[in-house]
């Protein structure tokens, strides 16, 4: 049994001080909304009481799908880190940015070596995406849907490039029988979010599902608890999403949760049991959804 945690969204806080120029960008308005929401709503008790709940869990790897930061300064990618390091080694966790950690030019280069370690390819690659981790019987693949966008836009990006990457990688990894876990921050199901969150080139993600197959996709960006599905060659592929991971308990928006999923190699294919684990007032995280998941075949028809 392979036991894997999915957190996304952590906006990890505080913010270090910026400076007036550090802010001269869509930063302003990042800052002002942090000022004014996400500092209320985010919390460091939130946050301690994750990594002690994750523990807990003995997971033997973790994802984590996006937004660490919120608009993408130095000291941020420093706490990102450090985060990273509480929750487990590098060679169990895996994270792949949000628009968040992309949020002005040059802030996706910066996330990418910065946490270099929880994205490195097996093949020691650290430059390309999507990048293959194989964990036993599990694969993480980790794709990058993080591009800077102009304000009030937190659109993300599937391109051409990643398409034909991930086609030969489902493809050949789906002949080796593997259980393919694909990480994006943004939601490759249409009408999942706004128009102006939308990830664009989901179709072109979703053509790629549904020609080599994938046995569960793991998302953020929406800050929700979804279960929702993509067609993949052999039936739906399950693609979940999690809350933002250090939500307050405040009854407005999902509380903080992690996904968890416990993996078994059956016949022809996988079994996943999926557990909701959320945060309730005083700390302690709770189940609070469980459902099975049968991956019918994890071998990718020939073309
Ligand atoms: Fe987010
Ligand atoms: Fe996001």
């Amino acid at each position: 049994m392979f036991r894997l945690i999915h957190i996304s969204d952590l906006h990890l806080g505080p913010l270090p001080a910026a400076r007036i120029r550090d802010l001269a960008s869509k930063r302003i308005i990042g800052y002002v909304n942090w000022r004014r929401n996400r500092s209320r709503t985010f919390g460091d008790d939130v946050e301690a009481a994750l990594i002690a709940a994750i523990a807990a869990e003995r997971p033997d790897h973790i994802a984590v799908t996006g937004d660490l930061v919120n608009i993408a300064l130095a000291g941020e990618f420093a706490t990102a880190s450090a985060f990273l390091g509480l929750i487990g080694p590098a060679e169990a966790v895996s994270a792949v940015p949000g628009n968040h950690d992309a949020y002005v030019p040059g802030a996706a280069r910066r996330a990418r070596k910065s946490w270099s370690a929880y994205m490195t390819a097996d093949d020691g690659e650290a430059d390309g995406w999507p990048y293959v981790r194989r964990r036993g019987d599990v694969v993480i693949v980790g794709v990058s849907s993080a591009v800077a966008t102009g304000p009030f836009m937190a659109t993300g990006s599937f391109s051409e490039k990643q398409e034909k990457r991930l086609a030969e990688i489902l493809d050949k990894l789906g002949r080796a029988g593997l259980c393919r876990v694909v990480l994006i921050h943004h939601p490759p199901v249409k009408g999942a979010t706004a128009w102006h969150k939308r990830l664009s080139g989901a179709a072109r993600f979703r053509k790629v599902v549904a020609r080599h197959g994938a046995e569960l996709i793991l998302h953020g960006h929406t800050h929700k608890p979804t279960r929702l599905s993509i067609p993949g060659p052999t039936g739906d592929v399950p693609v979940i999403g999690a809350p933002a991971a250090t939500q307050r308990p405040d009854g407005r928006h999902p509380a903080a949760g992690f996904n968890l999923f416990d993996i078994e190699r059956v016949d022809g294919g996988f079994h996943l049991r999926h557990r909701l684990m959320q945060v309730v007032p005083g700390g302690g995280f709770v189940e609070t959804r469980a459902e099975e998941i049968v991956s019918a075949a994890s071998v990718s028809p020939a073309p």
